[in-house]
């Protein structure tokens, strides 16, 4: 289907019916336009378009969108649009606790608002850090007018003797350092000036580059979009190109539910593969999937997992950072090597086809963006376990895992909160080894809630003086996608609805087997009834606001974590006429 078959006219955009008519209502939108200064011609006979913008003072990994508006405003304009900016909820991952989780879905829900009460005809979507991304596709999604995603784009690199240092992979790296004493505190404060040299995202292969990326391959970006540097001169003008098509874009009547198909989807599973994306991907593409009526399974994606091998040499799978991959030809380059997984007739914000898109992507340097046959990691970027621990699923990544976990038994250690654990954790006398099993419950989205990124439990001072690195962890939670370490995550049914994870106790025996894709507890089945009838669901500790509301109504990871009340593709009603 082309793009361009459907033409729309004036008369026919949503903005119009606030603008055009003559009744006294029109006359005062017109009229409050004008107190801002605008004459007529500006905003009148026009698509008006929204750049909805997650910019603030606390997101330093949007810092610099408020600039970058400019550039949209400026395709905007020359193509004839009418351009306002709208700021959004800002999710800053670094400052807001417990986590951005918990307002994925506020955000979701203000996006699609903002777009629905106001006299919008197509969306420039400006986002990157790690929760934005779904959040703002999933309300425009569900808004289901034309929109387009404008990546805030990676921070650049750096280095520090000598050495490539990336947001969070290194922190957590320098942090077990720290701990054990092999950094001094002079050293570890000057660090504090590393690893984030710019505005924009991680440069990792964390949450915010899998989610752009993944967004990019299901068709909602310009080609190559989410690899350009967010300080690079290419960006500013891939914000203003963004600015010009969403205008095209509107008269094409180019809305999600044209172009994001389940071909689509496909596509974006694909690239989530061999990207060595982030665990959190698995619950964000489920959600937004669901926002246009499609079901994704937990299994469809390991089975990709199984056909696709990590290829982007990127921390913390590999070695390299963002900017290297956008010089080695980005995410284009990427695809154009996993073509036969892909669909390329699917179609996209360009109207043209993903393989039209990439036609004339080419890989500029095959150590960071690897053929099929010379993967970056024998593991996968994502397994599925299931067993009597996890009978909902429970995900992990191989390829950031440390291999001689990969079939595993020990001794569980529990923590009921996270604040227990962090109390205990590094005491002297902590009966560990490091053939334990550290387990974390009370951690998912209505236990904590939220899911914060708790499951990469630290590993306990006293191993790490021993040069211990890595252990077996289990939680309900999720990791940080810059993180690595062999880490059982999203365990469903969390334990704070009596899933089984809420049964173990401390001294019962964990058996992990990733590749026949098992998880369990060695508890004979009676034992775990007696549990199950003497456990006691945790106090609900939020009576009001917006967190009540998020844990009444979230549901479990393998769905999404989405509010119940939002899945599905029901159409948004416009608001009526007064
Ligand atoms: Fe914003 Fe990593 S903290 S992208
Ligand atoms: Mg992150």
């Amino acid at each position: 289907m082309s793009s361009a078959t459907s033409r729309r006219t004036l008369e026919s955009l949503r903005s119009q019916r606030w603008l055009a008519p003559d009744d006294m209502r029109s006359f005062a939108h017109r009229q409050r336009l004008q107190q801002m200064g605008l004459r007529r011609e500006e905003f009148l006979d026009r698509p008006v378009i929204a750049i909805i913008n997650t910019w603030s003072d606390l997101s330093p990994c949007h810092s610099h969108l408020r600039e970058r508006a400019e550039a949209v405003k400026r395709g905007i304009l020359l193509a004839g649009g009418f351009p306002v900016e709208l700021p959004a909820l800002s999710l800053g991952e670094v400052m807001v606790k417990p986590t951005t989780m918990i307002y994925r879905n506020f955000l979701a829900m203000e996006t699609e608002e903002l777009l629905r009460s106001l006299p919008i005809d197509g969306a420039v979507l400006l986002g990157g850090c790690d929760k934005t991304t779904p959040g703002m596709l999933m309300g425009a999604i569900s808004m289901d007018i034309p929109a387009i995603f404008c990546p805030a784009g990676p921070m650049l690199n750096d280095r520090y003797r000598g050495q490539s240092v990336g947001a969070g992979t290194h922190t957590k790296k320098f942090w077990d350092d720290y701990v054990a004493g092999d950094i001094a505190k002079p050293e570890w404060i000057k660090l504090e000036a590393k690893m984030t040299r710019s505005p924009g995202t991680c440069n990792t292969m964390g949450t915010a580059s899998t989610m752009t990326s993944i967004v990019e391959a299901m068709g909602f970006t310009l080609p190559g979009a989410t690899s350009i540097p967010a300080m690079d001169a290419n960006h500013v003008r891939m914000a203003s190109q963004c600015g010009e098509r969403i205008v095209g874009m509107v008269w094409e009547d180019l809305k999600p539910s044209r172009f994001f198909t389940r071909a689509s989807l496909s596509n974006g599973v694909a690239a989530y593969m061999a990207l060595g994306g982030s665990t959190n991907a698995a619950i964000h593409l489920i959600a937004i999937a669901g926002r246009a009526g499609m079901a994704l399974s937990l299994d469809e994606m390991d089975a990709m997992a199984q056909k696709v091998p990590v290829i982007a040499n990127l921390f913390p799978s590999g070695d390299k950072l963002m900017e290297d991959f956008f010089y080695a030809g980005g995410l284009p380059a990427l695809l154009k090597e996993i073509t036969p997984q892909l669909d390329l007739t699917a179609l996209t914000v360009t109207g043209r086809s993903l393989g039209e898109n990439i036609a004339d992507a080419v890989c500029l340097d095959d150590s960071v963006i690897r053929k099929v046959a010379q993967p970056v990691a024998d593991g996968a970027a994502l397994a599925v376990l299931r067993g009597n621990l996890c009978p909902g699923g429970a995900v992990i990544k191989p390829s950031a895992a440390n291999p001689k976990f990969a079939r595993h038994r020990g001794r569980a250690l529990v923590f009921d909160s996270n604040a227990e654990m962090l109390a205990q954790i590094h005491a002297p006398d902590l009966d560990i080894d490091e053939n334990t099993v550290l387990i974390l419950r009370n951690g998912g989205p209505i236990g904590a809630p939220g899911m914060p990124e708790w499951g990469n439990l630290p590993v306990p001072k006293k191993l790490l003086q021993q040069g211990v690195r890595d252990m077996v962890r289990i939680s309900d939670a999720r990791m940080s996608g810059t993180h690595y370490g062999t880490c059982v995550l999203h365990v469903t049914p969390e334990a704070a609805v009596g899933g089984p994870l809420a049964l173990v106790r401390t001294g019962d025996m964990i058996e992990l087997d990733i590749a026949a894709r098992s998880l369990n507890m060695d508890v004979p089945e009676e034992e775990l009834a007696r549990r199950r009838a003497a456990w006691q669901a945790p106090a609900q500790k939020y009576a009001r606001g917006y967190t009540r509301l998020y844990m009444e109504h979230v549901t479990q990871a393998d769905q999404g974590c989405d509010l119940d009340f939002l899945l599905g593709n029901a159409a948004t009603p416009e608001p009526p006429i007064f």
